[in-house]
């Protein structure tokens, strides 16, 4: 729809007014040219990859009227857009799909976006560009290598090789996979900044591969490849609960590298794993994802990755066959160690016996900084929690772990000293959760705070999103959800970095808008939905963790959990006005609503885990579950209708009712109380939707009564705290809503914060004597209902990615001042509010080519204007721009 056919003649006036002819010399230009959500990418399969930019013009009503997007093999094909050339396109969109000549593997090609603006203005864009790897499985010409080892042999094994490079080198690319993780070495030179690659995914039937541009590690002549294997999750040699040391797939590690050299002349040449390779053991003695790392110095083999090392004592690389059939391109933000923190103190019990305290709990590793004579031996117990007496508490972290002996400490790096002076460790192939290390040596060791200091891991996901507030408390918890959600990031959504590492699909749906709302997510949960691809049973059953080895589809695994096949797609269409996700997941969303119709035919089911670790009370399962399925039916059905499947649009309309119908009929009660009344049972069907429109504000009325009865205290778990602060701000209690999310006693975040909680945590109660991480990421809701219910930023379904954008900001009691942005796929959206002498002044900025749809809450006894305009109606519509409002 035309943009200005939607504008009231009122709210037109309105926007016209506001245009400033000031702002119009800034400057027009294309911004944020990404190719599949990244910049520049290299290595990608997709034969029909995603443009998509940003038109950066600060003029009120700033609009793209039309783009071009030209791309060639080289800058100067580009010009004349042999690969693609749309020709100018009468449009305003800002995501375009490469619908041109057939790509080629192992090819870049050059790409420029041109947009006009809203006078019809032409701008030339910049250069971009994106580089085709494999393509196809065929283009591989190496072999997978390993070591003779068997799977229980602890050592890490190093494997190398060196080639010579016959002419002059114009560019090199290195593909590498492994079964496992891998870290590449050229010429002694570690490979890139990534950790952990590959992402984790179910080995026996997807494998990921990375590129790495190696042009300027290598040299003319003779060069040095070297590879050291960790296990990851591929040869897990820990024992747990989940059975991951017996997964299908655990074999020794192994990877497989094509090295392809371009040279100036044109010609190429692979180098390539394969049998004429050497391989020996590390000094990486033992290595687990799940606990930990153990490395002796006294068996580095110096110079192991140049052309200088005499490997003849090293034995010969042995080929396999591939883990599976299909071996595709990571093209995500990788993880990374993404920020280093220094430690704050440390506590000496003795010479050999120190406690370190980064002060704040994180994801990742510490690296240690020491000197001391060889042979000594010394152990960095990793955890979140210390007892009185100062030393490391585990006892919430290490509950699910089944060791067999005590050779792999939980969390617990064991490093061996060679006495060749001060040296670094930081564990390769593993990450922990924790705040706290405490160092036992087996010789005197003089520490200060110098020789520790931590790295925060996680996804590297560009942040996006931004909360301050005149409530400190506010603030730390915002900051508190941000560390929980990235903590728990690691190419896959986890539940906490220390306990599980487990990809727990409940708790991803719970922080996924968070996520959103916060972090520029979506090459992660592309990739996790590619996961859940994988492991759907044919009959549509999903695992509650996911990867899984096959542990997960007997329990925890009903709609309240695995809906995130349904819901994560769908945010990712709100919030990135892209149906790609939603296209490729739709006939595994179909096969999961079709199971559960099939299996509980009356539209309500029992399955599922319920409201997890909830504060005191415990709703029916049948009551939050069915919640799930019913926004999962009616997802499908909105899907089927965005990608034209008119008669599924209807069935799975029809089902929506149904489920809504038989849910009201058994919980529903005429004075609007759905079964007992408690808070999660009045917050659920509110928030999705189930209430009859003439019931609502019963309900809600009912919940604000319920809260209110509980001295504005959450009695919800993991279910109930997603819908609760909606479920109120949604529905005209903010105040109340904000009374609770701000409570700073039990139960409440406000209480971990002021405990000291720098990360979100997985119980009410900070004593709790079970299921108590203090990094989990499922009640982190309230992280996105800042953005929702004060700054009131909601993507707009009718005109998703933020096209049109929903600004309902609620200027609550107890609060002064509240400022939120959000930087979504047209630019940053602001919504910041503050009370100044009894009056409320709200600046919004809506970004180019973009609208908003302004609702104001109203204020007793106050008027709102726009400049000198009263805002007359309930809506307002504004062009791009920067507008201030006040109430007064
Ligand atoms: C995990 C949770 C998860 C739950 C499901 C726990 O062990 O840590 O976050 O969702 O199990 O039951």
């Amino acid at each position: 729809m035309n943009f200005l056919t939607k504008l009231s003649s009122a709210s037109l006036l309105l926007a016209l007014l506001c245009t400033s002819p000031v702002m119009a010399q800034s400057t027009v230009a294309v911004a944020d040219v990404k190719c599949e959500y990244l910049a520049d990418p290299i290595g990608m399969d997709t034969p029909h990859p995603r443009f998509t930019w940003r038109l950066q013009d600060d003029r009120q009503g700033a609009k793209q009227t039309a783009y071009r997007i030209v791309v060639g093999k080289t800058v100067a094909e580009l010009a004349k857009g042999t690969a693609w050339n749309t020709g100018w396109v009468k449009s305003d969109a800002q995501l375009a799909t490469y619908a041109g000549a057939a790509l080629k593997p192992f090819t870049k090609y050059f790409f420029r976006v041109d947009v006009a603006d809203k006078g019809g203005v032409k701008k030339t864009g910049k250069v971009s560009t994106f580089e085709i790897g494999m393509m196809t499985m065929d283009n591989w010409k190496g072999e997978w290598i390993t070591d003779i080892n068997d799977v229980a042999l602890k050592p890490a094994p190093y494997f190398r090789k060196v080639f010579s490079a016959a002419k002059k080198i114009k560019s090199a690319r290195a593909y590498i996979t492994a079964g496992g993780l891998f870290e590449l070495y050229v010429n002694g030179q570690k490979i890139g900044n990534h950790r952990m690659d590959p992402m984790y995914t179910r080995f026996d039937k997807r494998n990921l591969y990375i590129t790495h541009d190696v042009t300027a590690n290598l040299l003319a002549g003779k060069n040095a490849v070297g590879v050291l294997l960790g296990n990851g999750w591929y040869n897990h040699q820990s024992t747990a609960v989940w059975d991951f040391h017996n997964a299908k797939w655990r074999a020794r590690p192994t990877f497989l590298l094509d090295l392809r050299v371009t040279y100036t002349d044109g010609s190429t040449e692979t180098i390539s794993s394969g049998q004429d390779w050497k391989t020996a053991l590390s000094p990486v003695i033992f290595n687990s994802i799940y606990t930990a790392e153990h490395y002796d110095a006294r068996l580095e083999q110096p110079g192991w990755n140049t052309i200088k090392f005499d490997d003849s004592a090293w034995k010969t690389a042995i080929s396999r066959q591939s883990p599976s059939k299909n071996i595709v391109a990571q093209v995500m933000h990788p993880v990374r160690n993404v920020e280093e923190i220094a430690t704050k103190s440390v506590k000496a019990f003795s010479d050999s016996n120190y406690v370190f305290d980064l002060g704040r709990n994180i994801s990742g590793v510490s690296k240690f900084t020491v000197d001391g004579p060889a042979g000594t031996i010394i152990r960095l117990k990793h955890g979140e929690r210390v007892y009185a007496n100062g030393h490391v508490d585990m006892s919430n972290i290490d509950v699910h772990y089944r060791p067999k002996d005590k050779s792999d400490p939980f969390q617990t790096d064991i490093i061996i000293l060679d006495g060749k002076g001060p040296k670094s460790f930081s564990p390769h192939f593993n990450y922990k959760g924790f705040q706290y290390v405490e160092v036992n040596s087996s010789a005197p060791l003089k520490l200060t705070h110098y020789n520790m200091v931590g790295y925060f891991m996680h996804s590297d996901v560009p942040a996006v999103g931004k909360v301050s507030s005149s409530n400190p408390t506010v603030d730390k918890m915002w900051y508190a959800t941000n560390n929980s959600y990235l903590s728990n990031l690691f190419g896959y959504p986890t539940d906490c970095p220390q306990r599980e590492k487990n990809g727990w699909t409940g708790d991803a749906t719970i922080a996924n808008e968070t996520g959103l709302y916060g972090f520029d997510g979506i090459t992660v949960y592309e990739k996790w939905m590619a996961d859940h691809r994988d492991e759907q049973k044919p009959d549509g059953v999903l695992p509650s963790i996911i990867p899984t080895d096959g542990w997960g589809y007997d329990w925890g695994n009903g709609p309240d959990w695995t809906s995130t096949i349904a819901m994560i797609p769908w945010n990712i269409y709100l919030f990135y006005g892209d149906k790609h996700l939603l296209a490729e997941c739709y006939d595994n969303i179909k096969l999961y609503v079709d199971h559960i119709d099939e299996k509980y035919p009356t539209g309500l089911t029992t399955w599922g885990l319920g409201d997890w670790v909830p504060v005191k009370s415990k709703s029916p399962v049948e009551l939050t579950s069915t919640c799930y399925y019913y926004k999962d039916a009616l997802i499908l059905s909105s899907a089927a209708k965005l990608l034209g499947k008119t008669a599924d649009a209807e069935k799975y309309a029809a089902l929506a009712e149904k489920i809504k119908t038989a849910f009201n009929q058994k919980y529903l009660k005429a004075d609007g109380i759905y079964n007992n009344g408690l808070q999660t049972e009045l917050s659920c069907p509110l928030y999705w939707g189930l209430v009859p429109d003439d019931m609502k504000a019963k309900v809600a009325g009912n919940l604000a009564k319920r809260v209110e009865a509980d001295n504005f205290h959450l009695d919800v778990g993991l279910l109930g705290q997603k819908a609760i602060l909606n479920a109120l701000s949604d529905n005209g209690y903010a105040d109340v809503a904000y009374k609770v999310a701000a409570q700073e006693t039990y139960p409440s975040w406000g209480w971990w914060i002021k405990n000291g909680a720098t990360t979100l945590y997985e119980n009410w109660k900070i004593d709790a004597k079970n299921d108590i991480s203090l990094n989990h990421i499922m009640f982190g809701e309230i992280g996105a209902w800042l953005y929702k219910g004060l700054g009131g930023i909601y993507p707009d379904a009718d005109q998703p990615g933020f096209k049109n954008v929903i600004l309902a900001p609620n200027f609550v009691n107890g609060l002064d001042r509240f400022e939120t942005s959000h930087k979504g796929p047209y630019g940053t959206i602001l919504s910041s509010w503050k009370k100044e002498y009894g009056k409320v002044i709200y600046n919004v900025e809506i970004p180019a080519n973009s609208t908003a749809t302004v609702k104001l809450p109203t204020m007793p006894g106050m008027k709102a204007y726009i400049g000198v305009n009263e805002v007359k109606g309930t809506t307002t519509q504004l062009a791009a721009g920067k507008y201030r409002f006040e109430l007064r």
